[in-house]
């Protein structure tokens, strides 16, 4: 037996526990031709079936790929074979196996103490799920530059590919349907280069069989709105997905025009994504004047705030008093701005008769700003109890938030009524 081998006995235990219902995990790292080689091992269940999933990362390559039992007891056998230092961690519901072999061939082994996890053999095809693969997306992939010329996502667009996808989850779970009369008309505020603004449409034509979808996609550059109607032609939906270069606050869709007072929503849902600062308040203020049904908005950027509680920093009456050493720090300030800001807009939003709900709509990997408001049309407005709370918050910091004023009388109406 060479030095760096393992004992029988543990080779058996390795196998036996990687072949075990409770089996979570195996990784084993080394080097390998030079570089660092790193290999894991899980179980995933694919079709109902449980597999093997077999991520190999080769000097910063990586390569993942799925085995049957059969095929993975060779992919082991190597794995316990291999020669020279590594180090193996393997993970059962039951506890941690640590195997060290050294640089001198010490083989050292630790075990951790007993546990009782809980795991589950997570579904793999939940990737198919995915909004964007739950049709035949190909072509919109490419257009927009998610994929490349074989169909793979680029890893530079993962993160906004993510967010699309995750974003278009949100829309799902809204369970959307066809307008009894009339178009499904969305406005996608602050669109920049249209990948929301296009996947929307797709998903909902596509996935949800709604096909008299039109969507406006409004944004201040010129440039993006160019390249946008570019896609939307190239898609041929240029019909459908019309791009306007327009600052917010400008535009009205012809839809909203005539609408009697009372009447049905004119524009069912404005979403926004990533608008920068106070164009989020300008989205949600378009969402609430056009009586849409959903407003669904994750923020950007906030600066608004920032100069209000940048002047408090330092004082000793009021809210700074308490929260000077918290104001003194830019970027504790920062998050409590942004923390604020998206509060006010839940509350207000919620004042003005939407069920509102804050959520992270996507892993902080795609994107540290993942915070979504997420906004349905359907309470009762002006309720005492929300009014409270809001003018609570906003005299505790004497800030008038900018989505306030925006509104105006719309909103004005309730607050008065409550002081
Ligand atoms: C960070 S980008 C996000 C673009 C796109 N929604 C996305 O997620 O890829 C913000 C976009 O909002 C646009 N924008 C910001 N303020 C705006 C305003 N007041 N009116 C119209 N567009 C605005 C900018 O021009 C920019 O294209």
């Amino acid at each position: 037996m060479e030095r760096y081998e393992l004992e029988e006995a543990l080779q058996e235990e390795i196998r036996a526990k990687v072949f075990s219902p409770s089996f979570m995990k195996l990784v084993q790292s080394c080097r390998r031709g030079g570089g660092q080689f790193r290999i894991s091992l899980r179980p995933v269940s694919i079709g109902g079936v449980v597999k093997y999933q077999a991520e190999m990362v080769n000097d910063g390559q990586v390569q993942v790929k799925n085995f049957d039992r059969e095929k993975i007891a060779g992919g082991l056998e190597e794995i316990i074979a291999q020669k020279g230092a590594r180090d193996l961690h393997l993970m059962t519901k039951e506890g941690d196996l640590h195997i060290r072999v050294t640089k001198k061939s010490h083989v050292l082994v630790s075990r951790s103490k007993a546990m009782n996890r809980e795991f589950e053999v997570k579904p793999h095809d939940r990737v198919k799920n995915l909004p964007l693969n739950s049709f035949d997306s190909a072509a919109y992939l490419r257009v927009v530059g998610f994929a490349d010329g074989e169909g793979k996502i680029r890893a530079s667009m993962r993160g906004k590919y993510d967010q699309v996808n995750e974003f278009l989850k949100v829309v799902g779970e809204l369970e959307p349907k066809k307008p009894d009369s009339g178009v499904f008309t969305i406005v996608d505020c602050g669109c920049g280069k249209a990948y929301l603004t296009l996947g929307l449409y797709f998903y909902l034509t596509r996935v949800w069989g709604i096909d008299n979808v039109k969507i406006y996609g409004v944004d201040r550059r010129q440039d993006v709105i160019e390249a946008a109607r570019k896609m939307a032609k190239a898609l041929d939906v240029e019909n459908e997905v019309v791009f306007i270069q327009s600052d917010l606050a400008d535009f009205t869709p012809a839809e909203t025009l005539g609408g009697e007072k009372g009447s049905a929503p004119k524009v069912e849902m404005v979403v926004s994504l990533h608008a920068c600062d106070t164009a989020t308040d300008e989205a949600i203020a378009k969402g609430v004047e056009w009586r849409s049904r959903y407003i669904l908005s994750a923020p950007c950027c906030q600066h608004e705030l920032q100069k209000r509680l940048g002047e408090m920093s330092g004082k000793s009456v009021g809210a700074a008093a308490s929260f000077g050493g918290l104001l003194r720090q830019s970027i504790l300030r920062e998050r409590l701005c942004d923390i604020l800001t998206d509060s006010f807009r839940a509350m207000i939003l919620r004042i003005l008769g939407f069920k509102t709900q804050v959520m992270e709509f996507v892993s902080s990997e795609a994107t540290a700003r993942n915070i979504m408001l997420k906004a349905e049309y359907g309470v009762k407005p002006g309720q005492t109890g929300p009014v409270g709370e809001y003018l609570a918050l906003r005299d505790f910091w004497e800030v008038e938030p900018w989505l306030e004023a925006r509104l105006g009388a719309k909103l004005a109406k309730y607050l008065e009524r409550y002081t």
